[in-house]
């Protein structure tokens, strides 16, 4: 039987990548190595990410695909049944790592509801791992006095770059062993024009967007750029071969913090 690579620490975001194009830039990202595809309910490119997938020459359990649920698939009766649909438009035999997108708005739906469906779902094996995205330090004890401590979760998705690094939730994911995904980890292509970036960037001949990847790396973080273009779906590759000091990693960490980008009113407290 064949083995399912784990995580990797690099992913391709597939938000925004759709239908033809978007089938076309997750490709190119499958061609130049990412192995590790993002999709989500609400992204609507389960599609594309799964007919990406059946088209590479990469052998299925090389690829892991990664799906979230979506806020309105919370619901008891809802939740297996959504990933199930998601399985159908992947056109995949199983789903890698599925994920709590966000917690219920306004904790409308309390976490036991959906965490116990989402074990369930892997139990029955439509998913393989399990894991939570915008997740609080207090909704993750609330997990793990529902699913029990230690490995409930691969991981906690969070937004994170070096302009926005997070820093409490991060730790607090790190010290239970629990991976940290950093979405928005180009902080949508503003890392280039952050001064000390470039100071960094120009010494390694990488764009900023590249070092921030490296960054995030350095501190142990998995990261899910997504970018339509070729050349910056390549960058997104060659930023691993990035190892940055230890001075260039003390600079980034000093960088100040700008205002979280994804923050919507029914979002839970952040730390
Ligand atoms: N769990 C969650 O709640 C959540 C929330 C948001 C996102 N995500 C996931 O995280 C992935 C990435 O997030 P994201 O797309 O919001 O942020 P991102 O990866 O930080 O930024 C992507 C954007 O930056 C641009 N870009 C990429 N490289 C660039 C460069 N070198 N210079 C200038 N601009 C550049 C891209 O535009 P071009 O296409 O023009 O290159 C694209 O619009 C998503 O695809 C999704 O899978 C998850």
């Amino acid at each position: 039987m064949s083995v399912s690579i784990p995580m990797p620490s690099l992913g391709f975001g597939c938000y925004g990548r759709l239908g033809a194009e978007g089938v076309s830039a997750i490709r190119y990202a499958l061609e130049v190595g990412y192995r590790n595809l993002d999709t989500g309910q609400d992204y609507q490119t389960e599609v594309d990410v799964g007919e990406a997938v059946r088209a590479s020459v990469i052998p299925r359990d090389q690829v892991y695909v990664t799906t979230k649920v979506a806020t309105g698939n919370l619901a008891a009766n809802r939740l297996i049944a959504s990933l199930e649909e998601s399985r159908k438009k992947l056109k995949l035999d199983r789903i890698d790592f599925a994920l709590i997108h966000w917690p219920a708005p306004n904790g409308a739906i309390a976490p036991e509801v959906y965490l116990i469906e989402l074990r369930k779902a892997e139990e029955s094996g439509i998913c393989r791992e399990i894991g939570v995205s915008n997740f609080t330090i207090a909704l993750i004890s609330r997990a793990e006095e529902i699913l029990g401590k230690g490995g409930a979760f691969v991981c906690n998705q969070i937004e994170l770059n070096p302009l926005f690094k997070n820093p409490k939730i991060a730790r607090h994911c790190q010290s239970l062993s629990m991976r940290v995904t950093c979405y928005l980890p180009l902080a949508r292509g503003r890392l280039s024009a952050n001064l000390p970036l470039a100071a960094i960037s120009k010494a390694h001949g990488m764009t900023g967007e590249q070092i921030g990847l490296a960054w995030e790396w350095s501190r142990g973080y998995a990261a899910i750029p997504t970018s339509s273009r070729r050349e910056r779906i390549a960058a997104g590759f060659a930023a691993q071969q990035v190892r940055l000091s230890k001075e260039e990693i003390a600079t980034t960490d000093a960088l100040p913090d700008g205002p979280r980008v994804i923050a919507p009113a029914w979002g839970p407290k952040w730390d």
